[in-house]
């Protein structure tokens, strides 16, 4: 959601932001912008809509300068280019890059002692409006002093026309990254920006400030106090972005999954995890929940169900949204995993941050290491899936999953004194599980192209993974599609249905065969157009009934949502393949959802 980039040095400065911008592609965006500064004249290009459509307008740029560039996802105000980042001062002085949003930007904008015109809508006009009025002569503490003003999340890149060899950066919530090579610097919002650029990096804390040059890149916290930082490396994770031969990064990471596992049992067996939590801790636990949102909040789920079921310890899960604004009973006994592919979803922080103020020990289940989330959790279990593109997550999901299956296993072993071999199991997943083929999906796949609505349903574990198929198909179908627990069936949804309705049957649990199939006739007998996802054995007599049966293959049953999954992300993505829609970049949708 949003993403910021800036490049200080001579080597076409418009082509490396483009490049950078490229690689941000993936956290959405709506419209994209740069500003280049160099010799003390500043040019700005702005431009709605994709980045080819900013490409086509940028020209080379020749020598040394400055650069800001950014994609816009909007929240204030339309994705027009006027609306578009870099905003810039009355007075021409300043260019301002944006992530976050300026909760009191309206008020801000009332007590400005300048009454000049504002050119957008956005939060972000703001600020540039206040630098100008806040100059001093020192670039680094206006920009402090303005920073003092503003209400909720931000990271910033600042350029002075005046100075067209500096860049001035400063962060609150939102991530912000800096490196150099010597001859030029980058910043970015994601460090897989600098991948093929530098070998180290900076990360910017809450509060603290930037200014860059490139023979000198200092940090300031927010009374202006010069602070030491130290680099991090650039991890093999960040630096494997290509889609290689895949049509579509999605697909890639569908097919991923096997290879993810392998890299989890092996993460997991070399580093002993979870025994990084002591064992007084573990001990000392009442109460496990998990917090995230989509599908993290899906994978939050099952993590409360595998630790009720398998280590049985009290445990619930949370939508972060929603948590954040409760006043949950957490306390130093209770343990609280916050699940977030990115790192960085602004209502997981939240929600962690309250649990931490609450004494919870907070762990983090994530993808990123260097993220906020990360470096602000007690403990970090990492995702091991590898950077995940594609807007809609995949293998990310699966490797929660599995890792919070895996988790609820070691705290049975801990507390109930079990014996499970939980990396085996893993490690015999991973060998063994396949990825259905197209061509098993090809005919259920053109039936509901042409659909405008369709219901998923399952039991227990498996209504998990109906919620998740569901939200699957509709983020990169924008087919209306709903998830209902199967018992459900008949205390509403039934009404909706209809003769050739779509009703996806999710039924990996053998104890539960029954009772989901009495569902699905009941379903069937209204007309529904049955698809059934089973490794079980069907009655013969249902299988009249049924439209189509997606064979799953056969784990344990605890393990059959990490087995079952796939089928359905696959589906959908063919699924919106045949609708022409880029499954890589659904409409209205970022990657990394840094605002509230
Ligand atoms: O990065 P996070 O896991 O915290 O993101 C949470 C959700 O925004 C995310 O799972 C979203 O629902 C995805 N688009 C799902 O495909």
């Amino acid at each position: 959601m949003c993403g910021i980039v800036g490049y200080i040095g001579k080597n076409n400065i418009k082509k490396q932001l483009l490049n950078s911008l490229k690689l941000l592609e993936y956290r959405g965006y709506d419209s994209s912008g740069v500003a280049v500064l160099q010799n003390e004249n500043m040019e700005v290009i702005k431009s709605e809509g994709k980045i080819e459509n900013l490409e086509k307008l940028l020209t080379n740029s020749y020598g040394f300068g400055v650069g800001v560039g950014h994609t816009r996802w909007a929240t204030h105000g339309k994705p027009t280019s006027i609306n578009a980042h870099p905003h810039i001062s009355p007075n021409k002085q300043w260019a301002v890059v944006h992530n976050g949003i300026i909760e009191n930007y309206a008020e801000l904008k009332q007590n400005l002692l300048t009454k000049n015109e504002f050119a957008s809508q956005t939060d972000t006009e703001v600020i540039a409006h206040l630098l100008e009025q806040n100059f001093s002569g020192n670039s680094l503490n206006t920009l402090i002093k303005t920073c003092e003003t503003l209400n909720g999340s931000f990271a910033l890149a600042v350029a002075n026309k005046a100075e067209s060899d500096t860049l001035y950066l400063a962060k609150r919530k939102s991530p912000l990254y800096i490196a150099q090579n010597g001859e030029e610097i980058f910043v970015a919002s994601d460090p897989i920006c600098f991948a093929t650029k530098a070998t180290r990096y900076f990360v910017l804390n809450d509060n603290e400030f930037c200014k860059a040059r490139v023979d000198n890149i200092k940090f300031y916290n927010k009374i202006g106090k010069a602070i030491e930082k130290e680099e991090v490396c650039l991890t093999q994770m960040e630096e494997s972005v290509g889609k290689q031969n895949y049509s579509h990064f999605m697909l890639k990471e569908i097919e991923e999954v096997p290879s993810v596992l392998k890299r989890i049992v092996k993460t997991y067996t070399d580093t002993n995890v979870f025994k990084k939590i002591p064992q007084t801790i573990i001990k000392n636990i009442n109460k496990v929940i998990f917090v995230g949102c989509g599908t993290a909040y899906h994978a939050s789920l099952l993590g409360a169900s595998f630790v009720e079921g398998i280590a049985k310890i009290d445990a619930r899960s949370y939508v972060a949204s929603e948590f954040r604004y409760m006043d949950p009973i957490i306390n130093s006994k209770t343990l609280a995993v916050f699940v977030s592919q990115s790192g960085e979803t602004a209502d997981t922080l939240e929600a962690l941050n309250l649990a931490k103020n609450k004494g919870a020990i907070t762990v983090a289940l994530t993808n990123v290491l260097y993220s906020t989330i990360a470096k602000s959790a007690d403990y970090v279990m990492p995702v091991c899936a590898g950077p995940e593109i594609a807007v809609a997550s995949t293998k990310a999901y699966t490797a929660q999953i599995t890792i919070l299956n895996m988790f609820a296993k070691f705290l049975s072993n801990n507390l109930n004194f079990t014996s499970y071999n939980y990396l085996s199991e893993i490690e015999y997943l991973a060998n063994h599980i396949k990825m259905p083929s197209i061509n098993e999906l090809e005919k259920v796949s053109n039936e509901l192209n042409l659909e405008k609505m369709c219901f998923f349903i399952g039991r227990g574990l498996d209504s998990v993974t109906s919620e998740e198929a569901s939200l699957k198909l509709k983020e990169i179908t924008y087919i209306n599609s709903q998830s209902y627990p199967a018992g459900e069936l008949k205390h509403g949804f039934l009404a909706l249905v209809e003769e050739g309705t779509f009703v996806f049957v999710i039924a990996t649990q053998k104890y539960l065969l029954d009772k989901t199939l009495n569902a699905a006739h009941e379903a069937r007998a209204r007309g529904a157009k049955l698809v059934v996802a089973t490794q079980l054995e069907l009655p013969e007599n249902c299988k009249e009934d049924i439209f189509e049966v997606l064979p799953l293959q056969n784990f344990a049953e605890d393990l059959m949502p990490i087995a079952s999954i796939g089928a359905f992300q696959l589906l959908s993505y063919l699924t919106s393949i045949k609708r022409g829609i880029d499954p890589d970049k659904p409409r209205n949708l970022a990657k990394s959802v840094t605002v509230e």
